[in-house]
């Protein structure tokens, strides 16, 4: 679906008058605590933050990092302990790994990966906190809103944006992206099945694939989720070949997850399964 991006827009400038509206996953035992220092040393960062305190920044889901966008967010964070800091050993590096799959589905949805955020603080570090939330603040500002037509570095509408968002949040939260994000460290260094390690080039080719595949199996399932509708309109929508579109919806309808309406023309419409009550 790489015809899906629009071509970024040189923004760069601040926008006069937007706010960003950010989301803020802080780990509880380092970065909240630096959020707090931060708080009680009386230090100024801006208001555009809205923080949820979690106990590690590895129990944040992916789809917890997309779904934001879905509800007004123009940026997210995630903050955690520095490398090796981490009070369940290993989280920050899973957070890591996710949020770089992450970014991998927003590029690919054409929807810039510096709405998305990932850095360390600790609980000393009150003033890095400060300066870190007044800078990403800054990059959002220049970014502009999250759907916010030509006035965003994306240059998509916010319906566009919001369909965009929930299909990089379907393809997240689905078994075969996870299943990926949680194997693709160990086929490099542990090998597959059979004892093959995969080079980083060859598994982050494979992620690719993958991501591919299913963001346009998720597009279908948005559509049609809305009205019957053919292979065609949703390879224009996509800016693919209605014969991807033909595939990847045989597998869905294999699968159970879509089912045909009709024949328009000589273009099969689909609906979700189900909902030609
Ligand atoms: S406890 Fe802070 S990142 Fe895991």
């Amino acid at each position: 679906m790489a015809d899906l991006a629009v071509e970024g827009r040189a923004v760069g400038e601040r926008q006069e008058g937007f706010e960003p509206q950010v989301v803020g996953f802080l780990c509880n035992w380092c970065s909240y605590a630096g959020a707090d220092l931060a708080g009680t040393s009386r230090l100024a960062y801006p208001t555009n933050l809205r923080v949820i305190r979690v106990m590690c920044s590895g129990r944040v889901d992916p789809e917890i990092m997309t779904e934001p966008f879905l509800h007004g967010a123009d940026a997210v964070m995630v903050l955690g302990c520095h490398p090796g800091d981490c009070h369940y050993l290993s989280g920050n590096y899973q957070a890591e790994q996710r949020v770089r799959t992450v970014w991998m589905v927003l590029d690919h949805l054409g929807i810039d990966r510096g709405r998305l955020y990932l850095d360390w603080v600790s609980a000393a570090e009150g003033a890095r906190f400060a300066d870190m939330v007044s800078e990403f603040v800054e990059r959002v500002k220049a970014l502009g809103p999250a759907g916010g037509g030509p006035a965003s570095k994306e240059g998509l509408s916010r319906d566009e944006f919001t369909f965009r968002a929930e299909v990089s949040r379907r393809v997240v939260a689905g078994e075969r992206f996870r299943w990926l994000v949680g194997r693709n460290k160990a086929l490099s260094e542990e090998g597959n099945v059979y004892g093959e390690k995969v080079s980083p080039e060859k598994a982050g080719a494979l992620m690719q694939s993958v991501i591919a595949d299913e963001c346009v199996r998720a597009a279908i399932e948005v559509l049609a989720g809305e009205a019957p509708v053919s292979v065609r309109d949703i390879a224009s929508r996509l800016g693919i070949s209605a014969q991807i579109v033909l595939e990847q919806a045989a597998y869905l309808k294999r699968r159970g997850i879509i089912e045909l309406y009709d024949v328009l023309g000589r273009s099969p419409r689909y609906v979700l399964a189900g909902a030609r009550a």
